[in-house]
């Protein structure tokens, strides 16, 4: 296949605004808050912070470069780089993870479609933070409602990846971030003002500044194994790593795009995005006086609560849950995308027929995911219910295996000047920290993989 017949992002904003928009969505504003909140908080974001910089990146970087060297999807990338060998298995793994990562994803994408329509209908008006906590948790005991919504929101991921790279992608993120981040940034600052919290008896119920100590301030007290592998996992996935999306995506990059440059600023905007999240959550969690270690509802329940107390609380909740929702369709995308560039190029599919097989294996099982917090919330596998299953395999297991094993392909299976030639566009410029770039993916990254899958597994104490 010639690289003409594929198609590629448009400009250099493109690139950016395609993987950005994968990195940036429910991870960021759904999953970061309720894992630092389940993890202690600051000893989490330094962990994270620092698995982000010397694991993340890196791979980010390599994700890219085989890619756009490869011009393939995930499976066939390997076996262009290393033909007649068994290293495509790790593009395989990463189809197979993102079945299994939108799966869950679709479900918790169409809660945001529950919370815009409750935003259109004002159901959330005059209500007590138990009041929002019930509603959420009402509407998770439904079986029908999150089903009807995710199959809709699975539904609109698939017709925009019908709709090709150039069309559907780059467009939608370019107008999306901007104002996403300035409608956080203006969240975190009314939620950091909301002060002390005093009821009627003139008790303090809590003070938002708190919420700030609780995320910047770290205590590692608190730390263990878990805390450490949910870091891990969080990072992978919170940069779209460890399962050939960067690699698809890196795929339609054009040859003069300067990919250090892409990854640091993706990765940097993606970080910025999760930690201004924490700022807006955090605060208003300890004002409310609700436990920050809620769980998977945390933001559900905290976020409308914030905007009751804004000027225009209406539209600010509209407006939020509709950017949160195209948010998550611009990382849904980049998931479904793996498995139909596979599914097209590898089983020589239509792009239509391939993109309705694969949303509708990963609809069902989202089904799955969705009634396992209601009618199947008996049915577990090692104590965990299908969504959290899901959740765990998916980012704390198949993407840091996924992204040792790049690691190491990249590191001890590639010609390093290969490397070297691609990522500097043909030595178009030099690359300053190339050597600390390749001790760290040659050995620093799969080592630290390595052990924390060692320790979380007991075989290391
Ligand atoms: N990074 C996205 C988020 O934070 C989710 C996502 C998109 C993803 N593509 C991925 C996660 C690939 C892991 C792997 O919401």
């Amino acid at each position: 296949m010639s690289a003409n017949t594929r198609d590629s992002f448009t400009s250099k904003f493109g690139v950016i605004a395609a993987a950005a928009g994968s990195a940036v969505g429910l991870g960021n504003i759904w999953k970061f808050p309720y894992e630092a909140g389940q993890n202690g908080g600051g000893a989490f974001l330094v962990i994270y912070f620092f698995f982000i910089i010397t694991i993340g990146l890196p791979i980010m970087i390599s994700e890219f470069v085989i890619g756009r060297k490869t011009n393939a999807n995930a499976v066939r990338a390997f076996k262009k780089m290393s033909p007649r060998t068994p290293w495509y298995f790790t593009g395989v793994m990463g189809v197979a993870a993102s079945f299994m990562i939108l799966s869950f994803y679709g479900v918790v994408a169409g809660w945001t479609l529950e919370y815009i329509y409750m935003s259109v209908t004002n159901a959330f008006k005059g209500q007590s933070p138990e009041d929002l906590s019930n509603v959420f948790n009402a509407f998770l005991a439904n079986p029908v409602r999150p089903v009807m919504w995710q199959v809709l929101f699975m539904i609109l991921t698939g017709i925009v990846v019908i709709g090709g790279i150039k069309n559907g992608i780059e467009k939608l993120t370019k107008i999306l971030m901007p104002v996403l981040l300035l409608i956080i940034v203006v969240m975190g600052i009314r939620s950091i003002t909301l002060g002390a919290n005093v009821n009627e008896a003139g008790e303090v119920i809590g003070h938002s500044f708190d919420g700030l100590k609780f995320l910047f301030k770290p205590d590692f007290s608190k730390v263990d194994i878990n805390v450490v592998l949910d870091a891990l996992g969080q990072a992978f996935f919170s940069l779209s790593l460890g399962m050939g999306t960067i690699i698809t995506y890196g795929s339609y990059v054009r040859k003069n795009n300067n990919l250090n440059k892409t990854a640091v600023e993706v990765a940097f905007l993606d970080t910025l995005i999760a930690v201004l999240a924490g700022v807006a959550i955090f605060p208003a969690v300890f004002y409310f006086g609700v436990a920050p270690s809620e769980g998977p509802g945390l933001v559900f329940t905290i976020l409308p609560g914030i905007f009751q107390k804004m000027v225009g609380g209406y539209i600010w909740t509209l407006a939020f849950f509709t950017l949160l929702a195209v948010a998550a369709l611009t990382s849904s995308i980049s998931l479904l995308e793996v498995a139909v560039a596979y599914f097209v190029e590898e089983l020589k599919m239509k792009r239509v027929k391939a993109t309705i097989i694969t949303g509708s294996i990963i609809t069902v099982l989202g089904v799955a995911c969705s009634l396992s917090n209601n009618v199947l919330k008996e049915f577990t596998i090692f104590g965990r219910n299908i969504f959290n299953s899901m959740e765990f395999v998916s980012s704390n297991v198949l993407l840091p295996l996924g992204g040792m094993l790049i690691a190491i392909f990249v590191g001890w299976f590639v010609k390093r000047s290969d490397f070297y030639a691609e990522l500097s566009n043909e030595n178009t410029f030099k690359l300053k920290f190339f050597n600390a770039f390749y001790a760290i993916i040659k050995f620093v990254a799969p080592v630290a993989i390595a052990i924390v899958f060692l320790y979380s597994v007991g075989l290391l104490k």
